[in-house]
């Protein structure tokens, strides 16, 4: 495994992924420890995409408990149903928030964040963990955020 990560120089969203993704698997593919595994994700795509936060909750009992993450310090359990995280895992489908004064009941864990994406990783059918990344500009997240992320979370997926 790679120790030091490439760091995309494209300015294009697509190929900085398209950079990332192979590093990603071989990170994960020889650790089976969830908790390193979603440290380096998280890792990987904060200094590779230069996202605000981005980050895990896990399912725990009845609510999502704050899990491996990277940025400023965050809010550390959220109910089903509750914000972006609580409403993904709810709903077991990736949310898209563009502006989140738009979105009602979102937590604002930091006063900075002004877009985020949040998807849903499952094993046997539940959901387990949700991703969240969070950005500092309105509007940051598209499409092709949603399709690699959730490639991603398939690499994820396959660690649990
Ligand atoms: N904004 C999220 C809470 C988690 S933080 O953004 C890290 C939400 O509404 O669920």
């Amino acid at each position: 495994m790679a120790e030091e990560l490439i760091i995309p120089t494209s300015t294009d969203k697509k190929e900085k992924y398209e950079t990332l993704l192979p590093q990603i698997e071989g990170l994960l593919s020889n650790e089976p420890d969830l908790v390193a595994n979603l440290a380096n994700v998280s890792s990987a795509l904060k200094f590779g995409m230069g996202f605000f936060w981005v980050g895990f909750y896990l399912v725990k009992d009845d609510e999502l408990v704050l899990g491996p993450f990277q940025g400023p310090i965050a809010c550390t359990r959220i109910k089903k149903g509750k914000g972006v995280c609580g409403t993904a895992w709810e709903k077991g489908k990736t949310i898209l928030v563009p502006d989140i004064e738009q979105f009602p009941g979102h937590i604002a864990c930091s006063s900075d964040s002004r877009s985020e994406i949040v998807l849903p990783g499952f094993k046997n059918e539940e959901v387990q963990l949700v991703l969240d990344v969070d950005s500092d500009q309105v509007n940051d997240f598209d499409t092709t955020d949603q399709v690699y992320l959730e490639k991603i979370m398939k690499l994820v997926e396959s660690k649990l």
